[in-house]
């Protein structure tokens, strides 16, 4: 089995993590959903592009860029010199509105990134752009398939979920998979596990909310409306697949608190009733850091997708997909899309 040769469209916080635990994991296993996908290791993946706006990141190596502001990300170990020199792609709709705040934008022209993506070999490019690109999202997935790479939407824009990039990408027989990464261990996942135990002891859930706050470039981002609206669309429509019709559901980031950083609070509400109509009440808060989060969801994915490749399976990835994203094609619980992610990797399922 070879190498998952990637590259990254936008080297934030997300790309900052998923950097180091390809690093972090070599020899340690902790943490992880998945050791092994498919026979390839975390280490089996390697970042071969990178490509950015930023004046602070382009033009430097990507084990330096991924620490520069305004990535807040947690710095786990120390990554080496990779020999991927970050380079400037077309700016679009990425630093628009609030985002202006916190990206300066890098002056050098943009990079022909099809040519770019062939250049370095790269077999599959992962899009991690700021929430609310649509523009640059779609960018880099036309680029992608001209590119002759599989495509990972992490974003919350509309690609895998909709039917023309979807056909685009089966007339060129290569994988995509998307939309919105599901974290790991983050909000969305946290609050399926919670609804999917109580439905399944009985109880009747009729409300439900999960807030967020958090520090990172994310947080701040989304705090412009139609971002915030985009996200909470995708996480209420996720939760609400979890819900009998017609419970209230409420999620998505409500502040930007920046000493937080990476850090994330998550609360959770759940209202719902059980035997003879009484309450039953889930009152809670978690903490995580997002990029992490990101990335371990992420190394499995890149695997996935790299098994597709290599069995010359195109189009949409209903299982990747289901598993690893919050607005995948189908949706189902997150004990189903794991079995199904196994059953993909194990060859048991096509797609
Ligand atoms: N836990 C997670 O990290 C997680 C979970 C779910 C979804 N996501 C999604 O993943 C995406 C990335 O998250 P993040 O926290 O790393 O974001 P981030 O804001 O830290 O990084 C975005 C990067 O994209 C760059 N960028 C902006 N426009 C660009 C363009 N046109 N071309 C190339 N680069 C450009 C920015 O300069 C920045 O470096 C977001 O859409 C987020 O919603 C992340």
């Amino acid at each position: 089995m070879g190498k998952t040769r990637a590259a990254v469209a936008g080297v934030g916080n997300c790309c900052s993590a998923l950097v180091q635990s390809i690093v972090f994991h070599k020899d340690n296993d902790v943490g992880l959903i998945h050791q092994e996908v498919g026979g390839m290791r975390p280490s089996d993946v390697e970042i071969v592009g990178a490509i950015d706006i930023d004046s602070r990141k382009v033009g430097r190596d990507l084990s330096e860029a991924i620490f520069a502001q305004p990535n807040v990300a947690l710095k786990v170990c120390d990554v080496p010199p990779l020999g991927v020199e970050v380079v400037k792609g077309p700016v679009l709709d990425g630093a628009d509105g609030i985002l202006k705040d916190l990206i300066s934008v890098d002056g050098s022209p943009d990079v022909d990134v099809k040519r770019y993506l062939r250049e370095v070999g790269a077999e599959i490019l992962v899009s991690l752009l700021p929430t609310g690109c649509q523009r640059a999202s779609e960018f880099y997935a036309d680029a992608a398939i001209h590119g002759g790479c599989g495509f990972i939407n992490c974003t919350p824009s509309r690609i895998a979920s909709d039917n023309r990039w979807v056909e685009a990408f089966e007339d060129k027989n290569l994988p995509l998979v998307g939309d919105d990464l599901m974290s790991q261990i983050g909000g969305t996942a946290f609050h399926m596990g919670l609804l999917d135990f109580l439905s399944r002891r009985g109880v009747k859930v009729e409300k439900t909310y999960q807030l967020d706050i958090g520090g990172s470039m994310e947080a701040y981002g989304v705090l412009e409306d139609f971002r915030r609206e985009e996200k909470r669309k995708v996480k209420s429509d996720t939760i609400k697949h979890a819900l009998p019709a017609g419970s209230e559901v409420a999620t998505g980031t409500s502040d930007y608190v920046s000493f937080m950083k990476d850090r994330r609070t998550s609360y959770f509400y759940i209202e719902g009733r059980n035997t003879l109509g009484t309450d039953v009440i889930v009152d809670i808060y978690f903490r995580t850091y997002d990029g992490s989060n990101g990335a371990g969801m992420l190394l499995d994915v890149l695997r996935g997708v790299k098994l597709a490749l290599d069995r010359k399976v195109g189009g949409q990835l209903t299982s990747v997909s289901a598993y690893g994203f919050k607005n995948p094609p189908i949706h189902t619980s997150i004990a189903e899309a794991q079995r199904w992610f196994e059953e993909f990797v194990s060859g048991a399922r096509k797609r």
